[in-house]
C-alpha cells in the first residue's frame, strides 16, 4: 500500500506556527520535504524545552530516523545551510538523512546583495519590507533561466561557464544601475566550490526519493514556508514572496503530482500577523496589537522584526481553505488569546460600503477593507495544560467550533503552548 501525503502550508500571511505543526506530524511520516522558498523563512520548534529555529532544513530533521528533502522549488543558501547543520552538530543532536534536489536553486552572494540594494532604492510606499535573504533576485534568475542549480556546485566546468555569464550580467546592473562596486568572479567561484565539495553528498534525484519512499509505503509531509496571502500568484502581489506556499506549489516544487496528495492542512494563528509591508485589513495599530504582539513574542524568527498583529480574519482564512484545498485547519496559538475578556473575529470586509465576504482580488480593493468583527466571550482562564479538546473551557471551544462553521472546514490540531506536547489533536 503506497503511503499517505499530507501538505502543511500557511492560510495566512506566514508565520502561522508550521513548524511546530511539522514537527508533532513528522512523529507519523517517514520524509518530510520543503517544496518552496529559501532561507526567509524561520520555522521554530520546541523539544524538551530547547527550542530550534530552522530556515532551510525541514523541520522534520531533529528525527533521526527519517528522510528530509529539500525540493527543486526551494532556493538555497549553503552559507545558511551549513550554518544551520553546524550548530546541530555542536548540540551532538542526530538527524534526518537530508536529500537535496539537483535542480534547488542557489541563492549566491550577488542575490542577497541584489536585494538589499533593490529594497533600498524604492521608494515609500514601493517597499516590499523583503527579508534580504536574496529570495527574489533567486527566483529571478531561475524564471531567466540563468539561475545556478545545486548540481552544477559539483560541476566545476559548467560552474564557470554559468557564473562567469552572471557575473557580466550583474556587474552591469550593480555598477550602471545601482552605482555599486563589481562583483569579485573568482571569490565567488572559490566559495562555490568549496560548497560543491560539502554539498556533493546530499545532492540527489529529490523526485526519485519521493516516489520510492511513497512505492514502499511511507508517509510523506509537505512542508510549505510562508503563507497563502504572500503567494506570488495568489497572495497580496507586488507584497508578497517570489515562490508558490500554495498547494500547487508543492507539486511543481517537488514533483509530486496533484492526484496524489491525500490531505492539505492549513495553518492559521488564532490571531493574525504580517511582517512586512501591504495590506493588512485586521491590524491594530494600538494596545491590541501590542499585547497579541507581547503575549504570542510577535518577533520575525527570521529579521528579529516586531510582526503587525490584530484579530483572526475568517475571510482570508476562507480565502486560503478555495486556493489550497484545504481539508483540516490546524489552529496554533490558542493560549495567547486566554487573557482577553472577548475575541474579535472578521467574518466580512467593508469596501466603500459594500459588504463582501470574498477576499479582492485586487490588493488596492483589499487595502480600502475596512474588517467587520463578530464577538465572542473570551475564557480567561490558563489553556495550556489541556491535552484533550474537551479540556478546553467551554468558551475556548466554541471559538474552535465558531471557525469550523465559518470555514466549512474541521479543526485538527490545536496548539495551546510552544512544546511538542503542548498540542490537542483532534482528527489528525
Ligand atoms: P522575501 O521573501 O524576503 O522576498 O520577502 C517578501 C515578503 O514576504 C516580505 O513582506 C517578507 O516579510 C515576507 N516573508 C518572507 N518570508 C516570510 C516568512 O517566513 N514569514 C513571514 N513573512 C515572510
Amino acid at each position: 500500500m503506497r503511503g499517505r501525503t499530507d501538505v502543511i502550508l500557511g492560510a495566512q500571511w506566514g508565520d502561522e506556527g508550521k513548524g511546530r505543526v511539522i514537527d508533532v506530524l513528522a512523529a507519523k511520516s517517514g520524509v518530510v520535504v520543503r517544496y518552496q522558498g529559501g532561507a526567509n523563512a524561520g520555522h521554530t520548534v520546541v523539544v524538551e524545552n530547547e527550542k530550534y529555529v530552522f530556515h532551510l532544513l525541514p523541520s522534520g530533521i531533529l528525527y533521526p530516523e527519517k528522510t528530509c528533502v529539500i525540493g527543486n522549488g526551494v532556493v538555497l543558501d549553503p552559507e545558511t545551510l551549513f550554518n544551520e547543520l553546524d550548530e546541530l552538530g555542536k548540540k551532538g543532536k542526530k538527524l534526518a538523512k537530508l536529500i537535496i534536489s539537483n535542480g534547488a536553486h542557489i541563492v549566491m552572494p550577488y542575490h542577497k546583495l541584489i536585494d538589499k540594494l533593490a529594497e533600498a532604492s524604492r521608494s515609500e510606499g514601493q517597499k516590499i519590507g523583503t527579508t534580504g535573504r536574496g529570495i527574489g533576485p533567486c527566483y529571478s534568475d531561475k524564471f531567466e533561466r540563468v539561475g545556478i542549480r545545486a548540481e552544477d556546485l559539483v560541476n566545476p566546468d559548467t560552474l564557470r561557464e554559468k557564473l562567469t555569464l552572471n557575473v557580466k550580467l550583474k556587474n552591469e546592473l550593480l555598477t550602471k544601475i545601482y552605482n555599486s562596486e563589481p562583483l569579485n568572479f573568482d571569490e565567488i567561484y572559490d566559495k562555490a566550490i568549496e560548497w560543491g565539495k560539502r554539498i556533493k553528498s546530499m545532492l540527489g534525484n529529490s523526485f526519485a526519493e519521493i516516489d520510492d519512499a511513497l512505492q514502499s509505503g511511507r508517509n510523506i509531509l509537505f512542508e510549505g514556508a510562508q503563507g497563502t496571502l504572500l503567494d506570488v500568484d495568489h497572495g497580496t502581489y507586488p507584497f508578497v514572496t517570489s515562490s508558490s506556499p500554495c498547494s500547487g506549489g508543492a507539486c511543481t516544487g517537488s514533483g509530486i503530482s496533484p492526484n496524489r496528495i491525500d490531505r492539505v492542512i492549513g495553518v492559521t494563528k488564532a490571531y493574525c500577523t504580517r511582517v512586512g509591508e501591504g495590506p493588512f485589513p485586521t491590524e491594530d495599530n494600538g494596545p491590541l496589537g501590542d499585547m497579541l504582539r507581547n503575549k504570542g513574542g510577535e518577533f520575525g524568527a527570521t529579521t528579529g522584526r516586531p510582526r503587525r498583529c490584530g484579530w483572526n480574519d475568517l475571510v482570508a482564512v476562507n480565502y486560503a481553505v478555495k486556493i489550497n484545498g484545504i481539508n483540516g485547519i490546524a489552529l496554533t496559538k490558542l493560549d495567547v488569546l486566554s487573557c482577553f475578556d472577548k475575541i474579535d473575529i472578521c467574518t466580512a470586509y467593508d469596501i466603500d460600503g459594500r459588504t463582501e465576504h470574498l477576499f479582492p482580488s485586487s490588493c488596492a480593493d483589499l487595502a480600502k477593507a475596512r474588517p467587520v468583527f463578530e464577538t465572542l466571550p473570551g475564557w480567561k482562564q490558563d489553556i495550556s495544560k489541556c491535552r484533550n479538546f474537551e479540556d478546553l473551557p467551554k468558551e475556548a471551544q466554541d471559538y474552535v467550533h465558531f471557525i469550523e462553521e465559518r470555514t466549512q472546514t474541521p479543526v485538527v490540531l490545536i496548539g495551546v503552548g510552544p512544546g511538542r506536547e503542548d498540542t490537542i489533536l483532534c482528527g489528525i
